[in-house]
């Protein structure tokens, strides 16, 4: 339990402001995004400076006391609850919230890490360039949290994930150094490669206070296609095609199977499902004298005639394009309407997803035929949304549990089987600790803990996330 003493320093560094202990303050701060895990803590601390941060860190490793990290409080996995003890605080970046540069020549912005991740996309449309990480969660996750999980999203297959992003970062170690290394470098050949570290580390190596994150020209045009999938269109060879006589420009590749659609209330009627599902795909350039609506036309045009599609419907609007992407982006908030949904969110080979999604629905049916199931995703990168409905009627948090025991395990099995894994893009948080420790590769995952022996050799890091504190020491 953290001292009164340790509290009291920490109202005199960060003020009242800064120290969060009004239980219903707390509240939203306490539970993760799906309402899965409830936390406990004895105030949030919501520093409006590095220095603070800073201050933080240097009295959570005099108390030996847990901090956790969090940002916009979106994650899949509760990387950023605390636990039930009431022991752990949580560090709120939210108040670090200054864009602080952008720089159109370097094709780079430099945030804080509490600024939402809309308003960054939005300071470097202002400048003229282009910050190509889309996430459903855009307009409340921020930057320190998608750094956090290396988050993915919907253009991944062009731009890469959020590692491939970051050019420079500052964060704040266990102890409170400061490690700063906010350059706007391609190349920067100087050792080893510290930053990657703490992206997709959940926090539990240090705070990220501050990034450079890298930026492309505005593409704007963008050529986007509804196509309604034959029964068993082969996925890969089609995304192959595309790219080849896309010239690789495509941006999105994106899977929708008819149960997912089903979800979104409101979806525009003509919008709909072929028998193995829907391709939501889109061309995106920056330039104006390409004629890339005319390029996916031909495009679609080999796909119809490869027999791959029932249909095929091209945006002709910026309306009806908005309305597709609409329907992607809101099949989470329908499942959430429809009573929720165990996600797993698998990647496999590309070349194994249609025998992914056979299985799979083999081992669902083996298990039980009754169960639904939510399938879509991130194709084009080979990751799956592979969620099992919750029955009407059925409690959320007992048949979560249940799935999670009695079936998961053999859809994951199947994943890495395959060459796949069992968290592509939501990380691993507190929900995903035990399958790390299951599935990862013994030599893996003794690197694993002695990178967090090394970062927080008291374990204050976000603990109980991604490594056990406990198992953080690099001695056997
Ligand atoms: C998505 O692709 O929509 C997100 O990863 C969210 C989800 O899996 O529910
Ligand atoms: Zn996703």
């Amino acid at each position: 339990m953290p001292d009164t003493a340790m509290l009291q320093r920490l109202r005199e560094t960060l003020g009242e402001a800064g120290v969060l202990t009004d239980p219903e303050r707390l509240a939203p701060y306490l539970v993760d995004h799906r309402d899965l895990v409830r936390g406990k803590a004895p105030a949030v601390l919501r520093p409006s400076s590095v220095a603070q941060v800073q201050a933080i860190m240097r009295l959570a490793a005099e108390y030996r006391v847990g901090i956790v990290p969090q940002a916009g409080n979106t994650s899949y996995c509760a990387g950023a609850t605390p636990d039930a003890s009431g022991g752990q605080f949580v560090l709120s970046l939210e108040r670090l919230d200054k864009v602080r540069a952008v720089d159109p020549l370097d094709a780079a912005i430099s945030v804080d890490s509490g600024v939402i991740l809309q308003r960054a996309q939005e300071a470097a449309a202002a400048a003229g360039l282009y910050l190509p990480l889309s996430l459903g969660s855009e307009g409340s996750c921020r930057i320190g949290g998608v750094i956090g999980t290396n988050a993915g999203g919907l253009s991944v297959l062009r731009y890469g994930m959020t590692r491939d992003l970051v050019l420079g970062l500052e964060v704040v170690l266990a102890d409170g150094t400061l490690v700063s290394d906010m350059k706007k470098l391609r190349k920067n050949n100087t050792g080893y490669d510290i930053r990657q570290n703490f992206i997709g580390a959940e926090g539990t190596l240090g705070v990220v206070t501050g990034a450079v994150l890298k930026l492309i020209p505005v593409p704007h045009r963008r050529a986007t296609a509804w196509v309604e999938l034959t029964a068993g269109a082969p996925l890969p060879e089609m995304l192959a095609l595309v790219r080849r006589e896309s010239s690789d420009l495509v941006s999105s590749f994106e899977f929708i199977t008819a149960r997912s659609l089903a979800l979104v209330s409101g979806a525009d009627g003509r919008l709909k499902s072929g028998s193995g599902g829907v391709i939501l795909v889109e061309l995106s350039s920056s330039s104006q004298h390409l004629p890339i609506e005319e390029l996916l036309e031909g495009v679609m045009g080999e796909v119809v005639e490869a027999g791959w599609a029932e249909d095929v419907i091209i945006a002709q609007t910026e309306a009806q394009r908005a309305d597709m992407w609409r329907i992607r982006e809101t099949i989470p908030e329908g499942e959430k309407h429809f009573g929720g949904s165990v996600k797993h969110d698998i990647s496999v080979p590309l070349g194994r997803t249609v025998d992914f999604l056979a299985a799979g629905g083999a081992a669902v049916a083996a298990y039980d035929p009754a169960l639904e199931l939510s399938v879509y995703g991130h194709v084009g990168d080979g990751n799956l949304h592979y969620n099992v409905l919750v029955p009407p009627g059925e409690d959320r948090l007992a048949f979560t549990d249940r799935i999670g025991r009695e079936l998961a395990p053999a859809l994951y099995d199947i994943a890495i089987g395959m060459g796949g894994t069992f968290s592509a893009e939501h990380g691993v948080g507190r929900l995903k600790r035990g399958l790390l420790q299951h599935y990862a590769d013994p030599g893996r995952y003794r690197v694993l803990r002695g990178i967090k022996g090394l970062f927080d050799p008291h374990g204050v890091m976000n603990p109980g996330a991604m490594v056990d504190p406990a198992e953080g020491l690099i001695a056997d």
